[in-house]
């Protein structure tokens, strides 16, 4: 008689999330650039170019959102120490709204010198410590950026997050997620222990922004990283039309 066991398949890689340790592990993290980039600081300046060029071409297309005037809110999700916030969404934003679960990190934006000048513009708008699981969006938001952060949901978590932001969207605004990618050839998705996150394959991402009602208008690959690090793939989302 066959071993049933033997068929059964192996279990996705996000059923090892473990959210209490990855916030054990973030809070172990320095709150400084190197901290947020894993010894990588460096391509923080070729990352958020790319990012200001990316968002730069959608808005080319947008009716809705053209380049001639400021993106009225969005929204840095995972946000670390306000890394993106700093260096590309207050450039392009009235308002930036800020989602990261560790307080430490939130701190710097709240009471860091680096923020003084946003804060008292009242260009850093509500600051949820909390983890995207668990966010209830109640404001719009032209722009929801996702960085980095993605893998830390499992895919349900993933899903439900998804499903809860696309309501919150303005007219012709995006969802941004820009994350590692798996180059797993069997196309699987890969378990950090350091971390607990999950780095995605193309194909996992996909099939998820699919459930969730989601389009891709466009996506790329982020050029000019360290070959030593995953390809990092970023995505612009729609509601499905
Ligand atoms: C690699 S850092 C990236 C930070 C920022 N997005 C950047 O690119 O500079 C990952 C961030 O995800 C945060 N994080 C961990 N668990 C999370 C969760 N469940 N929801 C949202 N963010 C989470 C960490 O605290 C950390 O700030």
């Amino acid at each position: 008689m066959a071993d049933d066991t033997s068929e059964q398949s192996a279990p996705s890689a996000d059923a090892s999330i473990d959210h209490a340790a990855a916030i054990r592990y973030w809070n172990g993290i320095t709150p400084t650039v190197n901290g947020m980039l894993g010894g990588y600081p460096h391509v923080s300046r070729i990352d958020l170019q790319g990012s200001k060029t990316f968002l730069a071409k959608l808005r080319l297309k947008s009716s809705t959102h053209p380049k001639t005037k400021p993106l009225s809110r969005v929204v840095d999700c995972g946000a670390g120490i306000g890394r993106i916030t700093a260096g590309f969404l207050s450039n392009v934003a009235e308002v930036v709204d800020i989602v990261e679960p560790v307080k430490k990190f939130t701190n710097v934006i709240t009471e860091g010198d680096d923020f003084r000048e946003l804060r008292e513009k009242g260009r850093i708008g509500k600051v949820y410590n909390q983890g995207l699981e668990d966010w209830e969006p109640v404001n719009t938001y032209d722009l929801i950026w996702n960085q980095w952060c993605l893998g830390q949901l499992t895919d349900a978590q993933l899903v439900q997050y998804l499903l809860r932001s696309k309501t919150t969207l303005t007219k012709g605004g995006w969802i941004v997620v820009k994350e590692n990618t798996s180059t797993d050839p069997a196309g699987k998705d890969i378990f950090d222990e350091e971390d607990n996150s999950v780095t995605r394959h193309d194909q996992s991402s996909m099939r998820l922004f699919n459930q969730a009602g989601l389009q891709v208008v466009a996506t790329e690959l982020q050029k000019g990283f360290p070959k030593a690090l995953y390809p990092v793939r970023i995505y612009a989302l729609q509601p499905e039309s």
